[in-house]
């Protein structure tokens, strides 16, 4: 493949083709190999029309460590505050020689208009409410390297699903690889047909305390209160009440299961900070993957290879 635009670009080969590499990233990582130079000579613009912590800088991280050239684009201070388009923006980007354009943008789509205007590869980082399917990679990787495999897993995605571009990804990267996915979460965060239209195997449920028994992997989403209306979400307090996981909640899942959340978390409301910092959270794991995970598709897409 020559771009990375959504989950569904990725058949099962491929997508297990980048978690073998982010392991094997991982493990030269892990043998003090801190730098590879696969891509020495290659550009890669981080293109960021929207705030980010962990994946501006894991993508930062992952292309220097591959060597190759980067080049740190952020929209905040740049010409788009005086109305440049994303289209000249790109073709600004274009006669740099960008090799790859990883971007960020708040509208949903982004990433495939840019694809139409650059020769590169073009990686969503996350565009709007619709996917971030790097984050469902590294969150894949964190959930086989803790639990062996992905086929056959019970995985929650719980919270607000109506908003979150990570339970898009995840869900068809999930499915795709054979778990299976349970959305949990208020009527009004998750509409039941974009359940169906995401994977005909996803179930939906209102109940947390019920399906947690059940599952290997309960994977929070942050509230999204800067896209919340009123309509969605009546109260804070009740939100917690029902579908934030504390540690009697936790308590209810099996022995072996993992929790995880890709940040930024609201501490106190999806999640306590009793479980947030527990030894069944991958929450910092998750963000290390991050890197490897991102190695790994830089490396596929930029070499070809994907
Ligand atoms: N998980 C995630 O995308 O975090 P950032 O917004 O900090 O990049």
């Amino acid at each position: 493949i020559k771009h990375l635009r959504s989950a569904a670009d990725l058949d099962a080969a491929t997508a297990t083709l980048i978690l073998d590499t982010a392991g094997e990233m991982a493990a030269l990582a892990g043998r003090e190999v801190k730098k590879l130079p696969t891509l020495r000579g290659r550009t890669v613009v981080n293109l960021f029309y929207e705030d980010s912590t962990r994946t501006r800088i894991s993508f930062e991280a992952a292309a220097k460590r591959l060597s190759a050239d980067v080049i740190n684009f952020s929209a905040k201070g740049s010409s788009v505050s005086k109305g440049e388009s994303l289209k000249d923006t790109a073709l600004t980007l274009q006669a740099m020689g960008a090799d790859a354009v990883v971007i960020r943008h708040p509208a949903s789509g982004a990433p495939h208009r840019l694809a139409q205007w650059v020769d590169g590869s073009v990686v969503n980082a996350g565009d709007g409410t619709h996917e971030h399917p790097t984050q469902a990679l590294l969150d894949a990787y964190t959930m086989r390297s803790r639990l062996g495999r992905i086929d056959g897993l019970k995985v929650a995605i719980v919270g607000d699903v109506l908003h979150s571009r990570v339970a898009r990804s995840n869900v068809l990267l999930l499915t795709t690889l054979g778990a299976e996915v349970t959305l949990v979460g208020p009527p009004t965060l998750i509409p039941v047909d974009i359940a169906a239209a995401l994977s005909k195997t996803t179930k939906v449920s209102y109940d947390l305390d019920s399906v947690l028994p059940e599952m290997d992997v309960v994977m929070m989403l942050r509230v999204q209160t800067e896209r919340m209306q009123d309509s969605y979400f009546p109260s804070a307090r009740e939100y917690s009440r029902r579908y934030g996981l504390d540690g009697p909640r936790m308590r209810r899942l099996p022995e072996h299961a993992i929790v995880m959340h890709p940040g930024p978390m609201n501490r106190g409301m999806e999640i306590t900070p009793e479980v947030a910092d527990s030894s069944r959270s991958t929450i910092v794991e998750q963000v290390a993957n991050g890197v490897s995970a991102r190695m790994a598709v830089l490396y596929l897409l930029l070499g070809g290879k994907a």
